[in-house]
């Protein structure tokens, strides 16, 4: 299995900071080329302009979110075919912030995901427990109801089109990460779960990412356990350096 780190610049970066850091990976990487797979997840507006300079790069080109309709009169919505046709080939669905601040329930996340995938994208589907969930004994009730809410009910899932994102809301840009030992826990869940849900061959090679502050200094502890196979980085994949040494981590 191929490891995977997923850099999501949430809202940030303008026209010129994101060209500056795509150059800057592109650098670093020619020097020392690394062996995980690696995903960009910049905002709409400079997708089909990074697509262009990620040509000749290894690394691939994801999107923050798609609409969950087709197409149509759905202003300001963006189509998972539309981001298809500009290069991408990853689209993060279900991130938690999408769920807390813009109405993305699980049936939405659902539809979007069955539109990425008729599309031809990959999904990196997020879940992951609040505070108040993890301190209450539910974390792992409440990420294998938001995996079964989408699983469920999409059967075209497969282990080249799916990677799950398991990143504990209460870890997500506060600088609190999970310890090793708590998101191995929550990684071993995932895990039995596709392997009942897929059988063992599926379940055993969906890729799983750890997000939520992950950064330089703590991602090797992380990508030790078996069950961890790569990251979703959001504030440390901002700066090229440390976003390729959580990379090499893996
Ligand atoms: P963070 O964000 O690394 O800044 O905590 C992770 C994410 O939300 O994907």
């Amino acid at each position: 299995m191929q490891n995977i780190v997923a850099g999501n610049w949430k809202m940030n970066l303008n026209k010129s900071e994101a060209l500056g850091l795509v150059n800057q990976l592109n650098i670093l990487l020619k020097e020392n080329p690394i062996q995980c797979e690696l995903v960009i997840c910049p905002p709409f507006p400079w997708i089909a302009l990074l697509a262009a300079e990620l040509e000749n790069s290894p690394i691939q080109l994801g999107a923050q979110n798609c609409a969950a309709q087709v197409s149509g009169a759905f202003t300001g919505e963006v189509s998972a075919s539309m981001l298809a046709s500009a290069g991408v080939s990853y689209v993060i669905i279900g991130h938690s912030e999408r769920r807390a601040l813009f109405g993305d329930t699980d049936a939405v996340i659902l539809e979007k995901c069955k539109r990425a995938l008729e599309a031809n994208l990959n999904v990196i589907l997020c879940c992951g427990e609040s505070l108040a969930e993890r301190d209450a004994g539910e974390a792992i009730h409440v990420v294998y109801s938001q995996l079964k809410a989408v699983l469920d009910h999409c059967k075209e899932f497969n282990a080249d089109n799916l990677v799950i994102a398991y990143e504990p809301v209460w870890a997500i840009g506060t600088g609190r990460t999970a310890s090793p030992e708590q998101a191995a826990e929550i990684h071993d869940a995932i895990r039995s779960y596709l392997n009942q849900h897929f059988g063992e061959q599926t379940g055993n090679a969906i890729r799983l990412q750890y997000g939520g502050s992950c950064n330089a200094s703590n991602a090797a502890g992380l990508f030790a356990k078996s069950n961890i196979n790569g990251g979703l980085i959001g504030g440390a994949s901002l700066k090229a350096e440390d976003f390729l040494s959580i990379a090499r981590a893996c």
